[in-house]
Order: C-alpha cells, then structure tokens, then sequence
C-alpha cells in the first residue's frame, strides 16, 4: 500500500503537539512529512522524500505561494493530506483548491467552516466529487479533542434526529462564569477582577475581549448547525451577546478595556443576582434549536444541578438532544482547548484518512 504523505502548515503550539504524536503510530503506517511550513519557512524536497521537521528553521527552500504548494503536492507519488495547523484566512480559503487536486484536508482551524457558506460548499463538494481520493475531517475546530463533531455526525449519518444542541464551548467563558457564580459554594470577587486574574494566567486572549465578544461561541455553533442541516450564513447571521460593554467597545488597547471593566461589575453583578433569587447561576451558553432552525449564543439562567449549571474549571460540555436519547442527552464534557487535547482531535482525523486511503 501506497504510504500517505504529509504536508504541515503552521508548527506552533499544536502542530508542534501533532509532530510529536505522530511517533506514536506504528511505523508501519506513519506517514512521512514531505512538506513543512511556518509563516515564512518552508521545507520540502524535489524529490518528495521525508523531511526533518527540526530542519525547518535553518531551511532555504523556496517560499512557494499556497497554489504552488498546491500544485507541488498534487505531483506527489503517493496520496497526501494536508495538515493546517494555523489560524489563516487563506490557507484556509484553498482547501477547495487542494481537495480538487485530490490532497485531502485535516484541521483544527475554523475558518473555513465558518465564514461563509459558498466556502463550506466549495469544500465537501470537492471532497465528494474526489470519489474517495481526497477527504476533509476537522474534529478539533470545536471543542479541541474532545468528540464533538464526529458524534454529531454519527448521529445524524445513522439515522437519529438531533433536536437541538446546547453547551459551554469555550473554555475561558466556562472559566469565568463557573468562578464568578459557582453552583456550590459563593463568590465575592466581582467580575473584572476575575477577567484580570484569567488575564494574568493566560487563560484569555492576550485582549480578553477576542473571547468575551462572544465570536469564538459563535463560529463553533455555525459548524456545529451546519452539519445538523441548517444553512447557517456566518457566525453574524443569528443573535450573540457580547459580552463588551457598549461603552468600551471603543476602548484602543487591552489595557484600557481591562482599566475600565469595573464599571461594568454592577451590570454583570445584577445578572448573577437574578439569576439566584430563582435558585440558578448564570452562564454564558450557545445553543442550536434544529427544528426552529435557531441559534444562539449569550447569557442564560440555568439550574445548579444541571449539567451545565454544574461545570467546574474550564472544562467545555456539550449536550445533543435527539430522538434516540429522548430526555436525557447525550453529553460531551473535558477540556475544550490545550495543545496536546487539540492535536489528539487532529490524529484522530488523520487515522481516518490513513485508513481510507489504503
Ligand atoms: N491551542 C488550542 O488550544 C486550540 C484549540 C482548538 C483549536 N485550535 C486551533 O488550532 C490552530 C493552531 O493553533 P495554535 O495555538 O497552534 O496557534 P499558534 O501557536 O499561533 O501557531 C500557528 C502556526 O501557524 C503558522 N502560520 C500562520 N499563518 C501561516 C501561513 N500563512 N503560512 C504558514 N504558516 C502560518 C505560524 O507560523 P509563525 O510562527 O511563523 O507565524 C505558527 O507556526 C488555530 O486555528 C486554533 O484556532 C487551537
């Protein structure tokens, strides 16, 4: 059997991961690196033969554009899988071009899932017309490792009715709620101070507000209502709360923003209030009604005993409710976010290909 060939774009935090547990398969079908590449390093060979990823920084190979990348893979000996481990627009934009040239497609990246529709078409209309040459799993674009999008899948693909699909998909939002309003015990600290301490730890976006705008939340759930059915337009076409006071949005740096979110407190104390006096604690939850076709992402009161009232840590948890399951759902809970967790989403999605490219 043909080896597969790799080509990797973007060895940060979880391509780096996913270098590494690739020597966990067997060598038997571990496939070889035959292209590497960061922003602005590559690596490659003439002769499509294995590379050294610890060669990449010292490589003078010629920077080709994402076509020619492209059209070098497509003249690979053996079948390839492109493996994108950034967070580009473009490289993201391409893999129609790559699946039409039989490469096929795995990644963490949610970009092209996402943003609009025409692309998500482009790509699993190239995917199919490749009549089993080429295929496109992105596990880890929602919820890093943890097996989200394939069950979802398997559900729909076997024949269940997904009803709806609501959860914490973020980790910081999880974070921060579950500190600011805990479902056991109290909290006195108000809600800046928790933003800053989760600054601090690096558990946000170096500007927090790349995670309380809600976007991140946003752009999981129109991956997740696409493939239940629904044509979702982009992460802007349905409602999401954001969690940026009006007033701030303006705010030039992150440092301002941080400065001024105590104003903010009472607004947010007055939420967790609310929801106390009616016994629950709030969070900030997406949710996907299939059968209204509605979705949205924002601040709900929930029970403490639920299972999302109950999450503790950073932890993301997603429940699908269908037919089968009837009234209890069928949940997903771990950590959403993390290089290793990722990459492992990212494996996973390469065992398929390695095993349906046999
Ligand atoms: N980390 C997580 O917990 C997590 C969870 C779920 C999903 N994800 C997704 O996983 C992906 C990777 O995340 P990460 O944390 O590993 O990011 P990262 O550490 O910032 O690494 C990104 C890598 O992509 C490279 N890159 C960016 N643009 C490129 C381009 N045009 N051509 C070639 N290389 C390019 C960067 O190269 P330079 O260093 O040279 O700029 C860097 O090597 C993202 O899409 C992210 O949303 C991550």
């Amino acid at each position: 059997m043909p080896r597969l060939n790799l080509a990797i774009i973007g060895v940060g935090g979880v391509g780096t991961a996913f270098i590494s547990q690739l020597q966990s398969l067997p060598s038997d079908v571990r496939p070889s690196i035959i292209f590497l590449s960061r922003s602005s390093k590559q690596l490659y060979g003439t002769n499509y033969s294995p590379v050294d990823p610890s060669e990449l920084q010292s490589s003078s190979s010629k920077l080709l554009s994402i076509p020619d990348i492209a059209a070098h893979l497509s003249s690979s000996p053996n079948p390839v899988c492109l493996v994108d481990n950034t967070s580009n627009q473009d490289v993201a934009d391409a893999y129609p071009l790559f699946l039409s040239r039989n490469i096929s497609v795995i990644t963490p990246n949610k970009k092209a899932f996402s943003s609009n529709l025409k692309l998500w078409d482009d790509i699993f209309s190239a995917a199919q017309n490749s009549n089993g040459k080429a295929f496109c799993y992105h596990e880890s674009s929602v919820g890093a490792g943890l097996p989200v999008i394939s069950s979802l899948n398997d559900l729909i693909k076997t024949g269940d009715t997904v009803t709806r699909i609501e959860g914490v998909f973020s980790g910081t939002m999880s974070f921060l709620f579950n500190t600011f309003a805990p479902a056991s015990g109290s909290s006195t600290d108000k809600w800046s101070k928790i933003v800053g301490e989760a600054k601090a730890a690096g558990y946000t976006e170096p500007d927090p507000r790349d995670d309380l705008n809600g976007m991140d939340v946003a752009r999981k759930l129109t991956i997740l209502a696409r493939i239940a059915g629904l044509k979702v337009q982009g992460p802007d076409s349905f409602p999401v709360q954001s969690l940026i006071p009006e007033s701030l949005q303006s705010a030039s740096s992150s440092d301002e923003f941080m400065q001024k979110l105590p104003d903010f407190d009472s607004e947010m104390e007055s939420y967790k209030e609310k929801a106390e006096k009616e016994g629950k604690v709030v969070r900030y939850v997406g949710s996907i009604d299939v059968q209204s076709q509605k979705v949205k992402v924002g601040l709900e009161m929930v029970e403490k005993g639920s299972a999302i009232g109950g999450l503790n840590g950073s932890d993301n948890l997603i429940c699908f409710y269908t037919k089968r399951y009837g009234a209890n759902p069928l949940v997903i809970q771990g950590a959403g976010a993390g290089n290793d967790v990722t990459a492992m989403g990212v494996m996973s999605d390469l065992l398929k290909v390695i095993e349906r490219t046999r």
